[in-house]
């Protein structure tokens, strides 16, 4: 098979669907400009998370690691003017660029960055917040995924949708004996949806314009 086959797909599908207006360029364009990682989800990956949060009929969305808020504007969209998302980004310079790219959106009434350490400031306003989440997005530190499932599922009602990002890794998570952390980290995340009796899950690998990856989702029984 054409080794390039996926990107020219994802192309197309982004082509069809018109999938990136000038507000989700000009956020991934900030990204490169401000030497970010290029860790965003893709277009059709960002469609597929706006149609999740429309399926579970999201009003609450949780979010860690925000990065430049490209897949904040697309789970933004699928509840603007319905709902609220909370996004947690650890590193004050990215938080701020994501900040601008949602006012860019126009999402400033929908979209919260929060900047700190995702647990520690989910750990407290578990106090404070009232209410169940919907959707729960990781794609923050992955030797933290099981610490933000727990929490997540603490939080959430019946048919409330848990999702993980970047749980295939290229593949290296067939390697048990990996010293990779990320790699060690979705590897017991995976395992233990597997196990897991409050949850059914599905992990889906993904191809297309970014790397070979995967994404868990899991519903609250
Ligand atoms: N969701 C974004 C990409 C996120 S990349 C998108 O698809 O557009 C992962 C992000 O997690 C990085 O910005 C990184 O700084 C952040 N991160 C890493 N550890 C974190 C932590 N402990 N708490 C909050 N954010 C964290
Ligand atoms: C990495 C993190 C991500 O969220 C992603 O989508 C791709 C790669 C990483 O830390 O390697
Ligand atoms: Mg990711």
């Amino acid at each position: 098979m054409e080794k390039n086959i996926f990107g020219k797909v994802d192309t197309y599908l982004n082509d069809l669907f018109s999938l990136e207006d000038d507000v989700l360029k000009r956020a991934e364009q900030s990204i490169r400009d401000n030497g970010m990682p290029e860790h965003s989800v893709s277009a059709s990956q960002g469609q597929f998370l706006f149609l999740l949060a429309k399926m579970c009929n999201a009003k609450r969305i949780i979010e860690v690691g925000t990065l430049g808020g490209y897949s904040t504007i697309w789970l933004g969209r699928a509840i603007q003017g319905q709902g609220k998302l909370t996004s947690i980004e650890i590193d004050s310079n990215f938080a701020e660029v994501a900040k601008d790219n949602i006012k860019n959106a126009g999402l400033e009434n929908t979209v919260e960055i929060l900047t700190g350490d995702a647990l520690e400031i989910l750990n407290e306003f578990k106090k404070k917040e009232e209410g169940t989440v919907d959707l729960f997005f990781m794609d923050a530190d992955k030797p933290n995924y099981i610490a933000y499932f727990n929490w997540a599922l603490k939080h959430s009602r019946k048919g409330s949708l848990i999702v993980a990002d970047n749980v295939i890794r290229e593949g290296k998570v067939l390697n048990e004996n990996s010293s990779d952390e990320k790699v060690i980290g979705v590897r017991a995340y995976n395992q233990m949806l597997s196990e897991n009796n409050q949850v059914t899950s599905s992990i889906l690998q993904q191809v297309g314009i970014k790397d070979y990856d995967g994404i868990a989702i899991s519903v609250v029984k």
